[in-house]
């Protein structure tokens, strides 16, 4: 009796185990993270900062749409998005140099 109870608890443990090493993983592919040469500098600390409160660096990285980076960003703060025109500019800049289009 207390054995098979025992043994209950361990399948417990391990489907819970197995159920959060599941949505780890799922976890770790729905945010893709920036490539480690499209960082650096003071331009990518801006655009992360500015550009991943409001979704993840996927929705740059994936962006198939046709407007220029500064229409994106005119966009953006039609969303609510606040940016400095300092900031903008560098983050022009990096977005440009970095996925140009
Ligand atoms: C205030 C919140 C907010 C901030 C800050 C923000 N965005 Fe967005 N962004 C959105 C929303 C909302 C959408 C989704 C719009 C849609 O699905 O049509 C979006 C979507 C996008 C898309 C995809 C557009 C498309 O047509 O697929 C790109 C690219 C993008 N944002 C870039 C940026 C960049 C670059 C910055 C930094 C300057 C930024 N976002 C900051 C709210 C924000």
């Amino acid at each position: 009796m207390a054995k098979g109870f025992s043994k209950k608890i361990a399948t417990g443990i391990t489907m819970m185990m197995v159920g959060t090493a599941i949505g780890l993983s799922a976890m770790s592919s729905y945010a893709q993270p920036i490539p480690k040469e499209k960082q650096g500098g003071k331009e990518y600390l801006t655009f992360q900062s500015v550009c991943t409160t409001c979704h993840d660096a996927s929705r740059v990285q994936n962006y198939s749409g046709t407007l220029p980076w500064p229409e994106v960003i005119t966009q953006m703060r039609s969303f609510g998005a606040f940016v400095t025109d300092d900031q903008t500019k560098e983050i022009e800049d990096y977005l440009q140099k970095t996925y140009p289009r």
